[in-house]
């Protein structure tokens, strides 16, 4: 299969620090990879930077084959479906559902872009689709985390992205939300997107994506086929912590780890 995405000895430094460090990465049309790494271990920025969201400072990215220039820009991340509210939180206020959602036409936060009838009526019924029918003038601020959710994946789709990017999709979502979101996503594997979902939830790591990567301080720990990632001995190793990788018999993963020893001693105010 076709290579849509190739990082080479790909870095990012802020100051003197790295927020990625040499990453050398390869995604192939049609793969579903999952992206599992903790808190602040480089993952949003890896992604928005290959949305063409965010510069890098060395090494080489190309997606479809191509390096972003200011020619390219707007027309590659309309084939790169964004959607991480860590990202548009900070940019969308008190933009509609259905200005966001036609925003993803233009690749831009904007609406430069020449909206016609025919777009909007596309708008609409990914909104409905997404169950934000009667919610389409709220403003963005205004909206649950599970509504914001459903608002950056139909902006995402809008442009029919070849490849979707789903940046903590589940966080802050309750149960039912998440469960809609996760079959949202399941649909959509059905088709042949390409599919990269960062994710630092266990439960979230369905068994559609068949490649994941580990990433630990801007650095990729592992990555490969997810059986032979996604194990106990090197989730343990990621997280130095003991854990037990689990998988049910539909394929779903779950994590055990032991309480730490000492938990009732603090909890209970002894002496550790
Ligand atoms: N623009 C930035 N400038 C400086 N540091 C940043 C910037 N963006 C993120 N960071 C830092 O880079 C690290 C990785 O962040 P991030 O990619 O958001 O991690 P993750 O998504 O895995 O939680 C964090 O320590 C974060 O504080
Ligand atoms: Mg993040």
């Amino acid at each position: 299969m076709e290579t849509i995405i190739k990082t080479v000895n790909l870095s990012c430094k802020s100051g003197k620090r790295h927020l990625l460090k040499q990453i050398n990465w390869e995604v192939k049309k049609g793969e579903r990879w999952v992206i599992f790494g903790m808190n602040g271990s480089g993952k949003t920025t890896l992604l928005s930077i290959i949305a063409g969201f965010k510069a890098y400072t060395s090494g080489d990215l190309e997606v479809f084959g191509q390096h972003y220039s200011d020619k390219n820009i707007l027309q590659l991340r309309r084939k790169i479906g964004w959607v991480s509210s860590s990202f548009f939180d900070r940019y969308l206020k008190e933009e509609s559902a259905l200005h966001i959602v036609l925003s993803g036409l233009s690749g831009t936060l904007g609406l430069d872009y020449n909206i016609t009838p025919a777009d909007v009526r596309r708008a609409k019924a990914l909104l409905r689709e997404l169950r934000m029918d009667g919610k389409m003038d709220r403003p963005f601020d205004t909206m649950s985390k599970g509504e914001r959710q459903n608002v950056l994946i139909a902006r995402a789709l809008i442009s029919k992205p070849e490849i979707l990017v789903l940046d903590e999709p589940g966080t802050g979502l309750d149960v039912y939300a998440r469960e809609h979101m996760m079959n949202t996503v399941r649909e959509l594997a059905e088709s042949d997107m390409t599919i990269l979902y960062v994710t630092h939830y266990p439960e979230e790591i369905q068994p559609l994506f068949t490649k994941a990567m580990l990433l630990r301080n801007g650095r990729i720990y592992a990555q490969g086929n997810t059986v032979d990632v996604l194990t106990s001995e090197k989730i343990s190793a990621l997280m130095e912590e003991e854990v037990e990788v689990l998988r049910s018999e539909d394929g779903m993963l779950r994590m055990k780890m032991e309480a730490p020893s000492n938990i009732r001693k603090i909890y209970f105010g002894e002496e550790v």
